[in-house]
């Protein structure tokens, strides 16, 4: 038989509360965005399927976290099978920023994926639609500070988004899709 094979790749997005996770996949997912904010309670999931190099189908089932309960654990069942992580901040929000490098680190410990070296991780500075004066001053270089000093000096791919003007939302994701197919 020679249809489409169809690929099921599991996507985590963590993140400091009020980066815009559940944004992000909204936007991605049914093309909404509301100004309201709603924390995330636990963690749920929304699905979509996409075609990625030439026409090959892949469903992203897309895991959304709630960055208040950071110090609550959510399980391994969460994190396990994991095929990419999206690790997200706020341009306009320093701290979030600084705090990428402990969500990577949570998703290690409680994934425990057997390839913590080359699993694939991307980051997403998101609200790229505020304006100027309210953005992280120097973000590009505190951005590849902390890629090359508490990232570990890899090479994440980096998107900045607009949840609300979907900008960049779409590629992000698809990149997303190419890094996680090659992690299955
Ligand atoms: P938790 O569930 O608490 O972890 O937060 P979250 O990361 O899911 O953030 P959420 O998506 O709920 O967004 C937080 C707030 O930021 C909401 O008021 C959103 O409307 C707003 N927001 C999200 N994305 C954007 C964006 O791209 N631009 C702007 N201007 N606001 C955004
Ligand atoms: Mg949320």
């Amino acid at each position: 038989m020679s249809g489409r094979k169809k690929t099921l790749l599991k996507v985590i997005i963590l993140g400091d509360s009020g980066v815009g996770k559940t944004s992000l996949m909204q936007q991605f997912v049914n093309n909404k965005f509301s100004h309201q904010y709603k924390a995330t309670i636990g963690a749920d999931f929304l699905t979509k399927e996409i075609s990625i190099d030439n026409n090959k189908q892949v469903t992203l089932q897309i895991w959304d976290t709630a960055g208040q309960e950071r110090f609550q654990s959510l399980g391994v069942a969460f994190y396990r099978g994991a095929d990419c992580c999206v690790l997200c901040f706020d341009v306009t929000n320093e701290k979030s920023l600084n705090n990428l490098s402990s969500w990577k680190d949570e998703f290690l410990v409680q994934s425990n994926v057997s390839n913590p070296q080359d699993f694939p991780f991307i980051i997403i500075g998101n609200k790229i639609d505020v304006d100027d004066s309210k953005k992280i001053p120097s973000l590009q270089k505190k951005l590849s500070n902390i890629t090359s000093n508490q990232l570990g000096g890899l090479n994440y791919p980096v998107f900045e988004t607009s949840a609300k003007d979907a900008i960049n939302v779409e590629q992000a994701f698809e990149v997303v899709a190419k890094m996680a197919l090659q992690q299955e």
